[in-house]
């Protein structure tokens, strides 16, 4: 088990609550176009999670398949209304036959899985010949064009997303050392939420269970952390200003395709 594991069964039933009804997913259009323009039949999300994504392909075929460690989070996809075929694993070791997909993807799960490399000859493995692999997430290697101020606040957590998240340059090129041709990167979406002042304490991201991010520290370091947002808001009040905490991050698709 890699040190910064994280069992999401406790966070599973209140996951989706990061999904509302209200928001048009720009990076679900982009894998929904994907999955159209490959006209795939058979597709697999590793870290499925809650299914969102899964379901949300829906609309493009019934051969959809889904894996995850967590049971919990597998219990919260059976609800989803497209008819899933949902399994427990881990996404180092696939339980799958080899050539059986035609577009296998993972949204925000790599940087859970420890192994990249053994994630993507996993991945190499089920795909079909001519298969496509989506990598979908953030890169936090990417300083100066991603701003999340939850970095600025808690100790350990940028240096643990160093460590936890391929940068993309190195993801690209070990989907190249790793079999896959034709690998590509692009931004799919471009999260931007501005809190300014107290209103920064209603963001729901900052709960401390609502990221891997902030669920992976211990009560003391996250109180810590929190105590460090209240302090600054206090110190800018004395001074009649108003704080700006900005979450400003580019969703990248990172694509690659099996001989
Ligand atoms: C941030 S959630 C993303 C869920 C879903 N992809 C989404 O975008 O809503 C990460 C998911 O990866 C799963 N996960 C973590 N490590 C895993 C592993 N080694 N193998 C399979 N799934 C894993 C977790 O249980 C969790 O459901």
């Amino acid at each position: 088990m890699n040190k910064d594991f994280l069992n999401y069964d406790n966070i599973a039933p209140q996951y989706n609550q990061r999904y509302p009804d209200s928001q048009n997913w720009e990076r679900g259009q982009a894998l929904l176009e994907l999955a159209k323009r490959i006209q795939a039949e058979t597709i697999l999300e590793v870290g499925s999670g809650t299914g969102y994504w899964l379901n949300l392909l829906g609309q493009t075929t019934d051969r959809l398949f889904g894996l995850d460690f967590s049971m919990g989070m597998i219990e919260q996809a059976k609800q989803q209304s497209a008819p899933l075929k949902l399994m427990r694993g881990t996404a180092l070791d696939l339980p799958l036959r080899n050539a059986t997909f035609d577009l296998l993807y993972c949204v925000d799960a790599i940087h859970h899985f420890g192994n990249h490399r053994a994630f993507l000859r996993e991945a190499l493995r089920l795909l079909k010949p001519g298969g496509v692999l989506a990598v979908i997430g953030h890169d936090p290697h990417d300083e100066g064009l991603s701003r999340w101020y939850i970095y600025d606040y808690f100790d350990t957590v940028y240096d643990t997303d160093l460590r936890r998240y391929p940068s993309g340059n190195s993801l690209l090129q070990m989907m190249k050392t790793e079999g896959f041709i034709n690998p590509s990167a692009q931004v799919v979406e471009q999260i931007q939420n501005i809190h300014v002042g107290e209103a920064v304490l209603k963001d729901p991201f900052l709960k401390h269970n609502a990221t891997s991010q902030l669920a992976l520290l211990d009560e003391k370091t996250y109180q810590s952390g929190l105590g460090r947002i209240h302090q600054a808001l206090a110190a800018a009040r004395e001074r009649g200003e108003h704080i700006t905490f900005r979450s400003e991050i580019l969703v990248k698709m990172f694509l690659a395709y099996k001989p």
